[in-house]
């Protein structure tokens, strides 16, 4: 995800601000992946002659082979090392390859990784059963060596391919993080964002993928606001007419370039109606009450509350009290969510218990880390 020069950002940076946004970064992308691609296959299997066949014929590729004679020593490996391709035999000490399978692809953070299963027992009912515990392929042994090298290839293409939508991500991610510093006056704004709207979700009792989305959807809500010359986004007086319908197309500009990347999804409602209003005043839809997404009307009020509370060039930073009792009014004035600004505001000041705060950090950390 870091592997990015500055040079790099600055380049689809450049893509970016002209028309092609996607398409740029995709060709970026690529060649970078190519560029720095050197293959790490882990082999688990507990017999060291099957591992010393499996490497001798794949040695023509160039990878470099990561052992593991037990699930165990493969889970610790896989938690602190970047892994391309696991190689795993159907029988394996402690935990069968199948089980081990099912752990790998139950787990976030491994479950696009590719595994390629190996076995010397025939019959079909184990093939189904190792592709159904979530194998990508399944080859008897012995494979025969050029056929194992081109599974073993086109996995490590398909991850590749993958890799750079994980990329891509990244990037979208830094170029949020130079709009934030652009918008001089909000600094750190999107990682508060992302917690408070983490929070109120917990609360809600939404799910993993909610939570996930808003916590990008923090980073991400104003991403289109790199198209938005500094002499707006900055201005320090009024904004004329044609200044503000330009800021508000940072809605739809937002929405325009996470909507290629399909793990964006669910953040694309959040940045397209993050600023709509519950009495259908707000931009880009005029949406009304309960037609605008749960998930946006979240980072909203959390949006606000946050703008309220911190400094800016203009104005002076309100108390955590102040800024509650004005979102309280903005409720009653029919801008906020009625029910859930109390639930907000209840949330801030009944947050007492460092206990708590911390134990849902973590949770979110959770989520996150395993994104
Ligand atoms: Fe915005
Ligand atoms: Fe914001």
């Amino acid at each position: 995800m870091n592997r990015f020069r500055l040079a790099d950002s600055d380049l689809v940076m450049a893509s970016l601000t002209t028309a092609a946004p996607l398409a740029a970064i995709g060709e970026h992308v690529e060649l970078f992946t190519v560029l720095e691609m050197e293959p790490r296959i882990l082999l688990v299997d507990g017999v060291e002659l099957n591992r010393r066949v499996v490497k001798a014929t794949l040695n023509a590729i160039g990878a470099q082979f990561i052992e593991a004679m037990r699930p165990s020593e493969a889970y610790q490996i896989l938690k602190n090392e970047r892994i391309d391709l696991v190689i795993c035999d159907m029988f394996l000490p402690e935990q069968n390859g199948m089980e081990f399978c099912r752990v790998l692809k139950a787990n976030r953070a491994t479950q696009l990784l590719p595994v390629l299963m190996l076995t010397s027992v025939q019959g079909s009912e184990h093939e189904v059963e190792g592709l159904t515990s979530g194998a990508d392929e399944y080859l008897l042994q012995p494979a025969h060596p050029s056929v194992l090298k081109a599974r073993v290839l086109s996995m490590l293409r398909h991850k590749a391919a993958l890799d750079s939508l994980d990329e891509v991500e990244g990037i979208l991610f830094t170029l949020a993080q130079a709009v934030e510093e652009r918008d001089k006056c909000t600094s750190d704004h999107c990682r508060r964002l992302s917690y408070f709207s983490v929070e109120l979700g917990i609360r809600l009792g939404l799910g993993r993928n909610d939570l996930l989305a808003l916590h990008r959807g923090g980073y991400l809500h104003d991403i289109g606001k790199i198209g938005i010359p500094d002499s707006i986004l900055n201005k320090a007086g009024e904004l004329t007419d044609d200044e503000w319908r330009i800021m508000r197309s940072h809605v739809i500009r937002g929405e325009e370039i996470c909507r290629p990347m399909k793990s964006l999804e669910h953040v694309l409602p959040i940045v397209r109606h993050h600023h709509e209003k519950w009495d259908g005043t707000g931009y880009p839809d005029r949406l009304k009450g309960e037609e605008i997404p749960l998930l946006a009307r979240i980072l909203q009020i959390a949006d606000v509350f946050d703008a309220l509370s911190s400094e800016r060039s203009y104005k002076k930073a309100l108390t955590m009290d102040q800024a509650c009792r004005q979102l309280e009014k903005e409720a009653k004035a029919g801008w906020r969510d009625p029910e859930l600004v109390p639930l907000f505001v209840n949330m801030l000041e009944n947050e007492d218990d460092e206990s708590k705060m911390s134990r849902n950090l973590r949770a979110i950390a959770g989520v996150v880390n395993e994104s």
